[in-house]
């Protein structure tokens, strides 16, 4: 079959899968490729185990797979061919030189640019879909027209708001879909031939045109703007534990008023996932870069209430339970760092069970979908401390024995449990502390149980 459009996108990841298989899925008379130097994650997209958790991205690869959507290794060929091409390789925060710890790590996307001068043989419309910094597409610009002068590349950025867990649901009905280019001729040319695919099934007023600065920069705010606000309930949960007052009540009082919305202010151990952090911290150098400090400063608070809250959780655990927790069995129920993934990348259970660990706890990971991707987060630790930790799928079985349950992760699965059956299992004095406040925590004090919410009454058996 002759293809409209050949469309390329370089990094098979979480956003560079379903993102595709989604235009794929819109685009029939669309050509797409996805591209990744991973051979195992190619055949894994390949396979019938395909390699991330999204609910509903089966279900559409499967239609799309082979018929116009297709998955390889096959990167200078799959840039040759194509007219547009995205870059969604992962931007990873910088773990070394100038800028570790805070700045984004450009390399890989760097080398995609390379790969794309090397390689390419006619004009190519750029894409960058990775998260970048502001005023990445000028580098990137650069790099490639040190290449063959007489091939034009016009370079948009079409940054991506979905949220891992309802992805597939975000591309389908994109609150907005977001694209920047140059104000220029060729650049209004380029963004109005990505209008056009997105136009197969987003309504033209979610589409939304800007420079190329504004789209860039907007990636990173909408970031910072939402961990804000997880970091601001956060901040409260901690003041209601001293105060009596009720965080989900206040939750409800201050999301009704319409200017602040109902939406993202439950309390938590902390938000993970792996873009909060490192785009504020990615912000937060680049405020600095521009000697903001004051603008980085407010920013940066933001993560550090978030570790605030982590560590918070965990010290609760060791002083509620006594101060010690040597030698007592707690099990981890989640360690997505939310539901309906699999993905764990900046999770805080990975901080939560390295903490229970150095405390001599004996720690028992439960999680759904997620068991795979713990096992290599606490490689290191279980090297250090072998017996302390174990993986468990069945929870009920994970919590047998155990002092204490530690939810940690918002699986609408925890919520059907039966705890009467799990608190039988348990030690005594049981202990649950509800890190996502999901559970009845009035009906887990009349089974037995000492129930620590976060921001809310605790209850408790104690005098
Ligand atoms: N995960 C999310 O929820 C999300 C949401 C919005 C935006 N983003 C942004 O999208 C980008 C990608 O994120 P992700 O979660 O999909 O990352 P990921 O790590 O899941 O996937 C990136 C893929 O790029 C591949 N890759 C790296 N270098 C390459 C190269 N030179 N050539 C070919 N392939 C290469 C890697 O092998 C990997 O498979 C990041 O910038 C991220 O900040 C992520």
């Amino acid at each position: 079959m002759k293809f409209e459009k050949n469309i390329l996108c370089i990094g098979a990841g979480y956003v560079g899968g379903p993102t595709m298989a989604v235009i794929a899925l819109k685009c029939p008379t669309y050509r797409v490729e996805v591209v990744d130097i991973d051979q195992d994650r190619i055949d894994r997209w390949n396979s019938d185990k395909i390699p991330i958790f999204e609910p509903g991205l089966d279900k559409i690869v499967k239609e799309t797979r082979g018929r116009n959507l297709f998955f390889s290794t096959r990167i200078e060929k799959g840039i040759k061919a194509a007219d547009i091409i995205f870059v969604s390789v992962n931007t990873p925060t910088k773990t070394f030189g100038e800028g570790a710890g805070m700045a984004s790590d450009l390399q890989h996307w760097e080398k995609t640019a390379h790969k794309i001068i090397e390689s390419a043989d006619s004009d190519k419309i750029i894409v960058e879909k990775s998260t970048l910094p502001v005023r990445t597409a000028e580098a990137m610009e650069r790099i490639l027209k040190a290449g063959n002068r007489d091939i034009k590349y016009e370079v948009l950025s079409n940054p991506e708001f979905l949220a891992e867990g309802t992805a597939v649901k975000d591309l389908l009905e994109p609150d907005r879909v977001l694209i920047g280019s140059h104000q220029t001729e060729e650049g209004k040319k380029a963004a109005a031939a990505l209008v056009k695919i997105y136009a197969h099934w987003v309504p033209k007023e979610n589409i939304i045109t800007a420079n190329l600065w504004s789209a860039e920069l907007s990636k990173l705010v909408a970031n910072a703007f939402l961990a804000q606000r997880i970091s601001s309930i956060n901040a409260i949960s901690a003041l209601c534990e001293k105060t009596d007052a009720d965080v989900a009540e206040i939750s409800f009082a201050v999301g009704r008023d319409s200017r602040i919305g109902e939406k993202f202010l439950r309390p938590s151990i902390g938000f993970g996932g792996s873009c909060f952090k490192k785009d504020i911290l990615n912000l937060v150098y680049i405020a600095r870069g521009y000697s903001l400090n004051e603008v980085a400063d407010y920013w940066e608070m933001v993560v550090k209430m978030n570790e605030y809250q982590k560590s918070r959780f965990v010290q609760r655990i060791v002083r509620e339970m006594f101060n010690t927790v040597a030698g007592k069995k707690i099990a981890l129920f989640g360690f997505a760092f939310k539901a309906n993934t699999g993905d764990t990348r900046e999770s805080p259970a990975i901080f939560v069970t390295q903490k229970l660990v150095e405390e001599r706890a004996f720690v028992t990971v439960t999680d759904p979908e997620a068991l795979d991707n713990a096992r290599k987060d606490l490689e290191s630790t279980m090297q250090m401390a072998p017996d302390l930790i174990c993986f468990e799928p069945d929870p009920y079985k994970a919590a047998e024995d155990a002092h204490a349950v530690a939810l940690l992760t918002e699986w609408e699965e925890y919520r059907q449990l039966d705890f009467e059956k799990i608190y039988k299992s348990m030690k005594k004095p049981a202990f649950i502390f509800d890190g996502r406040n999901i559970l009845d925590h009035k009906k887990l004090y009349e089974t037995g149980f000492n129930v620590y919410p976060i921001g809310k009454m605790q209850y408790t058996h104690f005098d």
